[in-house]
């Protein structure tokens, strides 16, 4: 996956490419060893993400800054730091693997800790604020949405009654006991892996500053700028696909076959359809991506370009003239 996303960073301008999830730095780092024409940016909204990309890049010097930051941000960061325009934007959405890995967070069904889920520890919502004070109805609610969890309902009810709930620990136990065992015997997967991602998604909010966020990056592009998505579950994926396509088609709602005779103008053009599928090599396994099994999800994406023929008026915010 490192391999492809470098590959379709290759003909992008000279100039700043955002790293808008950059984690333990594994994409910038290729990113700038690969392409000595750009500089990168990376922004996280974890400080311990910061610490370690903030290590991991200083050997690439001016070329690479790291901003403590949410990626809705991404406007304000870029004019900071001195710039119009982006040549790129990643985003590889969703919990890292440092994360998960690290017991005391609470991301993870596997090891016992606080019921905590922050990617920014400053904010006040955790997992324990989420399990022990929202009402059983929203409880359910966030389970099934974010979670695609069938037996949410009951899950959430099995939570109500079981609090407080004070540790992963416990909330898997309660998890696993309200799943019927024939059904936990079938299902692939830990029990407790809906549950889980459901409560990480809400925890940080996570789906509602992707659009945004996006938005932003692309009428930021400078032509033959390129903007790519890696994302990993159902949610993720219809948000990135939706504005994609409104991009692509400059939101025309002409009758499918017929020509436009709306006046819509795209804004940008895919790259490709579908990208690949994630593969276990790169560590997109069940144990770091656990939705990535799941028939619509994988970063399925398409990767977009800014194009030539990509004309100003179609989103909202005044566009540049085409280059
Ligand atoms: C899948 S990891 C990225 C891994 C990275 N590409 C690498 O190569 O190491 C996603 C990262 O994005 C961060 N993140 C998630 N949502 C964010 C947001 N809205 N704003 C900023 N960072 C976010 C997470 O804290 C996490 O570190």
């Amino acid at each position: 996956m490192v391999d492809e996303v470098v590959e379709l960073f290759g003909p992008v301008p000279r100039g700043l490419v955002v790293d808008a999830t950059v984690g333990g730095a594994g994409h910038a780092q290729a990113l700038l060893e690969a392409h000595p024409h750009i500089q990168l940016v990376g922004l996280d909204r974890d400080e311990a993400a910061v610490a370690a990309a903030t290590t991991a890049l200083s050997r690439f010097g001016d070329r690479a800054t790291v901003r403590r930051a949410r990626f809705d941000d991404i406007t304000t960061i870029v004019r900071e730091l001195g710039h119009e325009r982006l040549a790129g934007a990643l985003f590889d959405l969703g919990v890292s693997s440092h994360q998960l890995d690290d017991p005391d967070r609470g991301f993870s069904y596997r090891a016992d800790a606080p019921l905590d889920m922050r990617m920014d520890r400053s904010q006040p919502t955790t997992a324990a604020t989420v399990v022990n004070e929202h009402p059983e109805t929203e409880v359910a609610r966030i389970l099934a949405r974010y979670g695609d969890e069938r037996f949410a309902r009951r899950i959430a009810h099995a939570i109500v009654a079981a609090r407080p709930l004070r540790t992963t620990g416990e909330l898997v136990e309660v998890i696993t006991s309200t799943i019927p065992a024939a059904v936990r015997r079938r299902t692939r997967g830990h029990p407790a892996r809906r549950t889980f991602q459901a409560l990480r998604i809400a925890v940080n909010n996570e789906l509602d500053v992707i659009e945004p966020a996006l938005r932003q990056s692309v009428d930021l592009l400078e032509p033959r700028g390129r903007c790519v998505v890696l994302a990993y579950h159902s949610g993720e994926d219809r948000i990135v696909k939706d504005l994609f396509r409104e991009l692509e088609t400059g939101g025309c709602e002409c009758p499918p076959g017929l020509p436009c005779a709306c006046g819509a103008v795209p804004v940008a053009r895919p790259l490709r359809r579908r990208a690949g599928r994630p593969s276990p090599r790169t560590g997109m396994t069940s144990a770091t991506r656990s939705s990535s099994r799941r028939p619509a999800s994988g970063p399925t994406a398409p990767p977009w370009s800014s194009s030539s023929s990509c004309a100003p008026g179609a989103m909202s915010p005044p566009r540049r003239s085409p280059g």
